[in-house]
């Protein structure tokens, strides 16, 4: 994980490096660190705990000296706790190197204990520091520094996206990539490295992305890049140059407290925005050739896959699964009649990128879902659906979420009128309901209230249940992960009728139950079993709170210790998009009477380009 923003310019680098690490602290915000020096024969490093953005707001770097060339970092801890030491840049063992990693070293074990029997003294518990020793050692050697890094990475097992800069060739940034994403951008007055389009923000229109086992140098005006062959020896590769998206700068949090708050106000117009995708653009995610569709993504993601499915199957008759990133391997086997469809935010999740590149070697066809666009998973895919949401900056994903579910529904109800297990009438109900979305949703998050009173009431209840039916089971996942995430509180989502195959006895006066009913015009049965198993919890004193549609009967919300009514359209595809909207605000709320950190919460990161 982590962000990577180095800079070699005409005037100075050191301010331009903070900012662009500001803008990619959501890859990480453990730590931060950099490094600058431009010729006098030292390289000067800064580094501190927690996030940069809040470092620079308080000064830290009011005093740091300015430098034609600089390394920045910031960390999302994999190996090694968050710590000063274990912050990046790493220094090599005599001074000479400086690294920024971004990925795993899987064997830096193996290396490790190779370097300290060699007398090499640690200080780090990283894996990456491992990669300024070796490089050092090759330059000690007598070897010229571009062999050296391509020495040393060709040691190297795993991911990894380097920046390096070495006190012999001060005006220079080397770096290496492999799996883990790094670009390059150059204008009139120099060249930028980072880790994704964003931290170039408005410095060019125009970006070089390096390809795996990509060996460079770069300088002020342009760069060396070779490609290691299998007998490690370098040769010059041409990498082309692509246009930046536009609508991608670094946004503002206005007038809003947290961007999380900003960004679920922005979903009426992310739900019109995925109207706007065409029926040509939608039909080529899953091609009539294929005869296996699989849905992948991670966190969030996956469960936005898991209601996708739904769609796919019960409006398109189109029998797929959804699996999380991380478990598909061991359970898929692709070949070319394959279709997979890859859902993500950033498109730079790691385990979602792995599937795609064994499917890819298999010959699956590969669709993208996502909301950067030039993400490493467009550059896999073979056909995209650009969600067009804009940036999300807080790290839970809210508008991008509902983002996907609107594309996946109209792929659904676009590929079901096609092959004709939708009629037309139906097609057009559910169409004209998404078109109303909007403006319910714009009434729905601008009379919040009830739902932030629901939510300050409860913040001190420390164990969480959400349950539904149908859909609403992977909207219950999905609101009991947004709101752990955020709140720090136990919360787990479970299909309300298996609820009562054993976790039933968890259920005490202490352990609350937030239960997702479907509108009866949609789902009548599904509306009555969950009322049946909400009964069934109060019975063991289990207190329940109701979110549902607000036409209920006294009756029908008698067994609930509260109810909060949702103006629920009466078709499953706009009832999961208003309830999962609900399920943000209240978990937003929740953090919020808790003053928890709501865009950064601890120990997240919102790109996992991690194993
Ligand atoms: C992280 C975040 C989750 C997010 C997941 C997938 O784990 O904490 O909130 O859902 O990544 O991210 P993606 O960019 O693939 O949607």
């Amino acid at each position: 994980m982590c962000g990577i923003m180095g800079c070699i310019k005409t005037g100075d680098a050191v301010r331009p490096v903070i900012d662009g690490l500001r803008t990619l602290e959501y890859r990480g915000y453990d730590s931060y660190g950099v490094v600058f020096g431009d010729g006098d024969d030292t390289l000067e490093r800064t580094r501190g705990v927690g996030s940069v953005t809040k470092a620079d707001d308080a000064g830290a770097f009011a005093g740091v000296g300015s430098s034609h060339l600089a390394l920045g970092h910031t960390r999302w801890a994999t190996h090694g706790g968050v710590s000063e030491a274990n912050a990046h840049p790493h220094l090599s063992f005599d001074g000479n190197v400086a690294i920024v990693h971004n990925g795993v070293i899987a064997n830096h074990l193996v290396l490790r204990r190779e370097l300290s029997d060699a007398g090499i003294e640690f200080s780090s518990e990283t894996d990456s520091e491992v990669v300024a020793h070796l490089i050092a050692l090759e330059i000690k050697r007598g070897v010229d520094i571009l062999t050296s890094v391509g020495n040393a990475v060709g040691r190297l097992e795993g991911e990894y996206a380097l920046g390096i800069v070495v006190r012999q060739d001060p005006l220079a940034i080397y770096g290496a990539k492999n799996e883990s994403p790094l670009l390059v951008t150059w204008n009139e007055d120099g060249a930028i490295l980072c880790s994704d389009q964003m931290a170039v923000g408005s410095a060019s229109n125009e970006v070089t992305y390096f390809e795996d086992r990509d060996v460079f140098r770069l300088s002020h005006d342009g760069a060396e890049i070779f490609r290691a062959d299998s007998s490690g020896a370098l040769r010059a590769v041409q990498r082309e140059t692509v246009a930046t998206a536009s609508g991608y700068s670094a946004p503002s949090k206005g007038r809003f407290a947290h961007y999380m708050l900003k960004e679920i106000d922005e979903i009426p117009a992310v739900v019109e925005a995925a109207t706007l995708l065409t029926a040509a653009q939608l039909r080529g995610a899953i091609p009539a050739s294929a005869t296996r569709t699989t849905l992948i993504g991670s966190g969030s993601a996956f469960y936005v896959a898991r209601v996708g499915q739904y769609f796919l199957n019960t409006l398109a008759r189109l029998s797929t699964h959804a699996l999380p990133s991380d478990e598909a391997p061991y359970w898929m086997t692709f070949d070319r009649h394959d279709a997979v469809l890859a859902i993500s935010q950033s498109g730079e999740t790691y385990d979602t990128l792995s599937v795609l590149r064994i499917a890819l070697a298999k010959h699956a066809h590969i669709t993208s879902l996502a909301n950067v666009p030039g993400c490493s998973q467009e550059r896999l895919a073979s056909h995209c659906l650009q969600q067009g949401a804009g940036p999300e900056i807080c790290v839970l994903s809210t508008k991008s979420v509902i983002s996907q579910i609107v594309l996946l529904a109209r792929l659904a109800l676009r590929l079901g009128v096609d092959n004709g297990h939708l009629s037309a009438a139906d097609f057009e109900r559910y169409e004209a309901s998404i078109a109303r979305l909007p403006a319910t949703l714009r009434a729905l998050i601008d009379e919040c209230e009830q739902i932030r009173l629901l939510a300050s009431d409860h913040a001190g209840v420390e164990h969480w249940f959400f349950i539904g039916r149908g859909p609403l089971y992977p909207v219950a996942l999905e609101s009991a992960l947004k709101f752990k995430e955020v709140s720090y509180r136990h919360a787990e989502g479970l299909p309300a009728g298996f609820f009562k195959h054993g976790t039933i006895s968890l259920i005490d006066d202490d352990f609350h139950t937030v239960a997702l009913l479907p509108s009866r015009s949609a789902a009548p049965e599904r509306f009555q079993a969950t009322v049946d198993n909400v009964s069934e919890i109060v019975a063991r004193r289990g207190p329940v709170l109701g979110i549902g549609p607000h036409d209920a009967s006294a009756d029908e919300r008698a067994e609930f210790t509260r109810y909060l009514g949702l103006p629920l359209h009466g078709d499953d595809i706009a009832d999961v998009v208003i309830h999962l909207v609900a399920g943000q605000l209240f978990a937003y709320f929740c953090a919020l009477a808790l003053g928890r950190e709501i865009d950064q919460p601890r120990s997240l990161a919102k790109s996992v380009t991690v194993r």
